[in-house]
This record gives structure tokens, sequence and C-alpha cells, in this order.
């Protein structure tokens, strides 16, 4: 039987650009925002305790967790439907449509991974808060062992049943970014590590994390970890583009980087 917590949580994933989140995601972020809202654990405690699904708590709760989950993780799906059919290249083109990130870079990937990979032709990528980047492997110059990285969500699925599908050797697993002893354990002998447009959502999660994953990262010495940022905003208005804290972080941890962009993005190479 469902209990009443469970189904609050159904009810929370209800919306559409939520429900191919992990439920037991959004019970950690909803203990999470609990711990760090005393006005909202109070209304929690007491709608739990009284297991009443009209109490007015109930709908300020559903809201409050659904803009955790929606600023973390929703705004980023463009599209819902995700026919995978055989995973042709026609296929896979329309899959990348469907998320915002990778949409926006589908004209730009033959360039991307042009410059990256140049000189360097990489062995494995992890690629850390993925999206459906993993899907632009296709574009990449050689098969390398492809291991995608986000929070526990649908697409996961999608990406596995991908690699599976294309025999393109690699996995797709859940982690969270912030939980560093996850990472330490899921990023093993790594040799080329992707950040795309992540770090801006780690740093509104927690300032300084970005320092402390880079960390973590460059003790397992990758040959390159390339970060990205957006250099657009959601609604379309240019961005910051210059992002001097990485910068200034990256000459902190010893490394310096190149840079390129493209139209709607900032790309930083570190070579290790
Ligand atoms: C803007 S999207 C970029 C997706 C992909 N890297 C790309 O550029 O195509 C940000 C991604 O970071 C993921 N993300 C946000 N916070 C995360 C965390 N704490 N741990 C893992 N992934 C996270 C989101 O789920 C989302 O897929």
């Amino acid at each position: 039987m469902t209990t009443f917590k469970e189904q609050f949580i159904i009810d929370v994933l209800k919306k559409q650009e939520l429900n191919g989140l992990d439920p037991f995601f959004a019970q950690k972020e909803l203990d999470a925002l609990l711990e760090t809202n005393d006005a909202l654990s109070r209304v929690a405690h007491d709608l739990f305790l009284k297991e009443n699904h009209r109490a007015a708590g109930y709908k300020l709760l559903v809201k409050a967790l659904r803009k955790r989950l929606r600023d973390k993780f929703g705004v980023y799906h463009l599209q819902t439907k995700k026919k995978t059919g055989t995973f042709s290249d026609d296929d896979v083109f329309k899959l990348l449509q469907t998320h915002r990130s990778t949409n926006e870079r589908l004209s730009f990937y033959a360039q991307v991974y042009g410059e990256l990979f140049a000189k360097i032709v990489p062995t494995s990528i992890h690629d850390l808060g993925c999206g459906l980047n993993p899907l632009s492997s296709i574009f990449l110059p050689t098969n390398v062992t492809y291991y995608a990285f986000d929070l526990p969500n649908k697409d996961l699925h999608l990406l596995q049943t991908f690699f599976q599908t294309r025999q393109q050797t690699g996995s797709a697993a859940p982690l969270d970014l912030m939980d560093l002893e996850a990472v330490d354990n899921a990023v093993q002998r790594p040799d080329t590590i992707f950040l795309f447009k992540v770090l801006d959502d780690l740093e509104r999660g927690k300032r300084g994390h970005s320092k402390k994953l880079l960390e973590l990262l460059l003790s397992k010495h990758p040959r390159m970890i390339v970060i990205s940022f957006p250099t657009q905003t959601i609604g379309g208005k240019q961005q910051q583009s210059h992002r001097g804290w990485l910068v200034r972080v990256l000459t902190e941890l010893g490394v310096r980087a190149d840079s390129f962009v493209i139209p709607t993005e900032l790309f930083f190479v570190v070579k290790l």
C-alpha cells in the first residue's frame, strides 16, 4: 500500500516536466529542503502527522518541492516525448533536440569535438551532470568508453539503452555531484572529464563546491577536464560570458585553462 508520504511524492512528480525524476531522489530533496527551512519543516511535520492531503500546507509543500526540483532539473527539458526507435542517427538527432543544452549545441558538435580532440584522442569520457549529451558521442572522432552520470532520472535509462543499441561501450548511472564521497567512488581512472553547463547549478547549491569537486577530480590525474558555461540565460538573454571566478579557482588549484566559445557556450579546457 502507498504511504501518505509516497503519495505526496507521486503528486509532486505529476507535473510533466518533473515526471522523469526518480521518486527516491525527490524524497532526498524533500529532506534537504526541510532541513534548511524551519517554517516548511513545521508545516511538513504537521501534515505528515495528520496525513491530511486537503490541508492548506499540502499545496504549499507540493509547490515548494516542485520549485526546488525544477530549479535543479526541470528547466532543461524542452519536450518529454522520447520515442527511441532504433537509435538511428536520425532518432539521435531528434532526441538531442529535446534537451535545451544539446539542442543549442547541435550545429556545433563537430566544431567543439574537433577543437577538443584535434591533438588528444580520448580513450574514455566521464560526463558529469550529463543530461542527454552522451548521445552526442555519435559526433566523436573515435569510439570511446563513455561513462554518463546525472541525478537519478529516466534519461539515464534512455542513455543505457542507447549505449547497448549502438554498441557503444559505456554506462549511465545516477550520481549527485554534491556528494563528493559518491563522486570519489564513481570516477575511477578518468581520461577525459566533461563538466558541461553544470558548475553554475552546483555553486547555487553550495558556494565553493566547484573548487572542492575540481580538486577531487584533479587528484585522479585525468588527461583533460572540459568545463562549459552557458552564455545566455534560459530566457535567451545574454549573460556574463567571462567566468573570472573559475579562472581564479583553477589558478588556486595550480592549473591553467585554454578557452573557446560557440554562440551559446563558453568552454574551458584544462590539459594535464
Ligand atoms: C544545463 S544541464 C546540462 C546537461 C549537459 N551537461 C549538457 O550540457 O548537455 C545541467 C545538468 O546538470 C544536472 N545536475 C544538476 N545538479 C546536479 C547534481 N547535483 N549532480 C548531478 N547532476 C546535476 C542536471 O540534472 C542537468 O542534467
